[in-house]
């Protein structure tokens, strides 16, 4: 295997804040995940009508909101007064739209490290991507390095972005090249090694249904850290670290938890 430095961060992280115990992408959700343990979580971010971005994994309100409309119709201050917690269960009745500045303070005052996976509303990439890198910069300037988009020089405690689009990963970089990103995809596909080097990312995060041991054997030789979702089966789990799978996120945070790997 190629000698390449050791994923740097924790190995099993909260997908969407919470997994399936708390509802998605709220303070909630990471708040469940932290009394279970977890210090890595995985959450969504968009941009809404205005430049704040905020959690929020469908461009619809109707599945976490209930309600009709789109999030880019929408303000933050507007977003933060809808309810996307009683969907979930009645104890979470109340629970607003964080915004990453807000969910990101939550992340460093209790230590947890965060994957930020950038997903832009239709139409929205780039500027997604630039707003998600800029206030992520904000948030741990104390801690960006030169370089710290580099395996070698990558900072612990600093997010790791990640997005299924280029044209926001291409933003993110221009607009903050010192932060790591890592390039999603559902399947691997064939020209994965030439389309990381183009985008400068550390990592590739890939649908762990369709990673195979020989996949990922390439993967790890090429010297490129390999992140999976989302894993719910302890069983699976164990295969895939044995792959040599660097880290994954999991929803079923009762049944794995942040110690498994
Ligand atoms: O970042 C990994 C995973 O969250 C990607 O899928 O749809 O849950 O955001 P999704
Ligand atoms: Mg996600």
């Amino acid at each position: 295997m190629n000698k390449h430095p050791a994923w740097p961060y924790p190995r099993v992280l909260a997908h969407r804040g919470g997994g399936v115990l708390a509802p998605e992408n709220t303070l909630g959700a990471i708040r469940t995940g932290i009394a279970h343990g977890f210090r890595a979580v995985e959450f969504d971010a968009m941009l809404p009508a205005d430049d704040t971005p905020i959690l929020m994994h469908d461009p619809t309100l109707a599945r976490t909101a209930g309600r009709t409309g789109a999030v880019t119709d929408f303000k933050a201050a507007e977003l933060a007064q809808f309810d996307v917690g009683r969907w979930h269960s009645p104890a979470f009745a109340g629970e607003p739209v964080p915004t990453l500045e807000q969910t990101l303070a939550l992340c460093r005052r209790e230590g947890v490290w965060a994957n930020v996976e950038i997903k832009p509303a239709p139409g929205r990439e780039a500027a997604t991507g630039r707003m998600v890198a800029l206030q992520v910069a904000r948030a741990f300037s104390d801690q960006l390095r030169p370089g710290g988009d580099r395996q070698e020089s990558a900072v612990p405690g600093v997010p790791l972005l990640s997005s299924f689009s280029i044209e926001a990963l291409i933003a993110a970089r221009d607009a903050v090249p010192d932060l790591p990103r890592g390039w999603l995809v559902d399947r691997v596909p064939g020209d994965w090694r030439p389309r990381l080097d183009e985008l400068g990312c550390v990592a590739l995060h890939t649908n762990q249904r369709h990673l195979t041991a020989s996949l990922a054997a390439a993967v790890k030789d090429a010297g490129i850290w390999l992140f999976c979702y989302t894993v719910n089966e302890p069983g699976r789990a164990r295969e895939l670290l044995g792959w040599g799978v660097d880290a994954f996120c999991t929803d079923r945070i009762d049944l794995i938890g942040p110690d498994f790997a």
